[in-house]
């Protein structure tokens, strides 16, 4: 029936952002895609940094299935202070949702929600893992009747936009990410001995180069707090500099979901952010899969 003759991606502002956020239509996700598809999928993240699809009415099998068209599935454990016992989901699914394992929402003090609302801080995702993520996959099953976008910027073009002499200075300088920094951020400190080891700083450059278009991007996130060399405040008002100036209007996209979305994004050439909405009063279900990276961004120094 040339069902793969029928995807199509469309920028979703193209006045304000030609090459970054698609929309794609013509295709069914919850199904086995052809290679085709697979295929214009994949280019059309590395063009877009983040796509679009709506009415994408997955299980969690369906979401996990199509996410591996695009890698290994990044274990979804170790990035956050909900024990094993509490998980609500399988360990392929970040649940990004406001509710315990009993469905339950969870209480305005709760510290696993307390630890979630690092969310709203920009970040790439896993960031404050050695082997950062490729991809995310965020479904939206379940949304609040208000608030709860997902906001964009794109690292590329904050990337561009920086005049010479910053590039020269910052091609090969080294960060280190850790979740007790993004956290430490918010006033959350408590960690116990168990998650200061989990938690341990990993290093990644700062410019990346995408190994498919060669374009270069800021690798910044709130997890990054030094930088190698550098003394530590001086690294910090650099850092918040840079994601300052990434996080412009013009370098930016609000998503405002509706439910069955399904939203990927490149965590190599992106940031996001959720914005807040009322969380101790509506459910907001979001089920993430995230397609693990293939190698460390430290390594890159001598690849590109
Ligand atoms: C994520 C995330 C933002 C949101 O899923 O990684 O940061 O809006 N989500 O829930
Ligand atoms: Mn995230």
């Amino acid at each position: 029936m040339g069902r793969a003759n029928s995807l199509s991606i469309q920028a979703v502002d193209p006045a304000a952002h030609p090459s970054f956020v698609g929309e794609v239509s013509g295709v069914d996700l919850t199904q086995p895609l052809t290679p085709d598809e697979a295929a214009a999928i994949e280019a059309g993240m590395d063009d877009y940094g983040v796509l679009v699809f709506h009415e994408q009415r997955f299980t969690d099998e369906q979401q996990v299935a199509f996410s591996r068209n695009f890698g290994e599935i990044e274990h979804a454990v170790g990035s956050n202070v909900t024990k094993l016992s509490e998980r609500r989901l399988g360990t392929d699914i970040a649940d990004i949702s406001n509710l315990d394992q009993n469905n339950q929402l969870f209480a305005r003090d709760d510290r696993r929600r307390m630890f979630n609302l690092g969310n709203q801080l920009w970040h790439s995702d896993s960031s404050f893992r050695a082997i950062s993520a490729k991809f995310s996959l965020l479904s939206a099953r379940q949304i609040p009747s208000s608030g709860g976008n997902t906001e964009f910027a794109d690292m590329r073009a904050a990337y561009d936009a920086l005049d010479d002499a910053t590039k020269a200075e910052i091609e090969d300088l080294v960060t280190e990410h850790s979740l007790l920094y993004s956290r430490g951020l918010l006033g959350f400190s408590d960690f116990t001995e168990e998650e200061r080891v989990m938690f341990t700083p990993v290093r990644h450059r700062l410019v990346r180069t995408h190994s498919v278009t060669g374009r270069k991007s800021l690798f910044l996130s709130s997890h990054a707090g030094s930088i190698l060399g550098w003394p530590v405040p001086e690294a910090r008002a650099f850092l918040r500099d840079l994601v300052e100036h990434a996080t412009q209007p013009k370098f930016r996209h609000a998503h405002a979901w509706r439910q069955w979305d399904l939203v990927m994004w490149d965590n190599r050439q992106t940031m996001h952010r959720a914005r807040r909405y009322p969380e101790t009063t509506e459910v907001r279900d979001m089920r993430r899969t995230t397609v693990a990276g293939t190698h460390p961004t430290v390594e890159q120094a001598q690849a590109a």
